[in-house]
């Protein structure tokens, strides 16, 4: 399973990722903590030109954009899909939505050139469930004042109010995968709710684990459940080949 964090910088999605990892580590889960850009060696060395304010050379858009999706691409390869592939869960800070957001809302880049790019990098590998933590651009510079910024960091207010634009029509347009989380809220009770909904969606995921599983050992029931599902479709001549095949089995 990949569980994304989002929102702009000054948040609080670091925390509660940790927070997140954590809890699921000492439970027994098998759980990897990314954050982007970053995660492999390659993309070490592009986080640190993407980010680096002491280069001081303004950086073209593409440019920036092609970075960001090249660190991700050795991170999905090296990392994310191994990962996945032995069931572990995977827990990313940052993904897809952040370039849709900064480089598609912020920088003003076409949608269409940031979906395909994404596409490239991931394989088509789409988060199984996002958090996008929401707070007033305000709080998040107060938060992160102290802290040096970096390049994108020192971006201007109305570049930020672009982004959380962004991150909003993703939010609308993938209800179903994004949940959007009011970040003024606590850290305990932040990380909370986002325990219920982790473990309601792992809960999911068992039990469709479990189903394949029962379906794979040829259990009757279950075969005949998956029967009456599939005639209910109405896609007689597949529902026939499935059960065929189950009763063979
Ligand atoms: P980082 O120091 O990791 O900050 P944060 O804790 O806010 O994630 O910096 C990552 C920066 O890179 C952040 O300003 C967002 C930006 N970014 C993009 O512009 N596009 C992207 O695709 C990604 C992954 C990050």
């Amino acid at each position: 399973m990949l569980i994304t964090f989002e929102g702009i910088d000054g948040c609080g999605k670091s925390s509660q990722a940790k927070l997140i990892a954590d809890r699921l580590t000492d439970q027994g889960m098998e759980c990897l903590l990314m954050r982007e850009p970053g995660g492999t060696e390659h993309s070490e060395q592009i986080r640190t030109m993407l980010l680096d304010a002491k280069h001081g050379m303004p950086m073209s858009h593409a440019a920036e954009l092609l970075l960001f999706a090249a660190s991700r691409a050795q991170l999905v390869q090296e990392v994310i899909e191994p990962a996945l592939k032995r069931n572990a869960i995977v827990i990313c800070d940052r993904f897809t939505d952040s370039t849709i957001a900064y480089q598609g809302y912020g920088r003003g880049l076409p949608l269409a050139y940031i979906t395909s790019v994404n596409d490239l990098a991931t394989g088509g590998l789409v988060p199984d469930i996002t958090f996008l933590i929401d707070i007033p651009i305000n709080l998040a510079i107060h938060r992160r004042k102290g802290i040096g910024d970096d390049r994108m960091e020192s971006e201007s207010r109305l570049f930020f109010s672009r982004v959380v634009q962004g991150y909003m029509a993703l939010a609308q347009k993938h209800p179903d995968r994004i949940h959007v989380i009011d970040g003024s809220d606590s850290m305990e009770d932040i990380h909370h709710t986002i325990t219920r909904l982790v473990e309601y969606e792992l809960g999911n995921d068992l039990r469709h684990a479990h189903r394949m599983i029962d379906l794979d050992a040829g259990n009757r029931p279950r075969r005949a459940e998956g029967k009456s599902i599939l005639a209910a479709t109405g896609d007689f001549a597949y529902s026939f080949d499935v059960t065929a095949e189950a009763i063979a089995s």
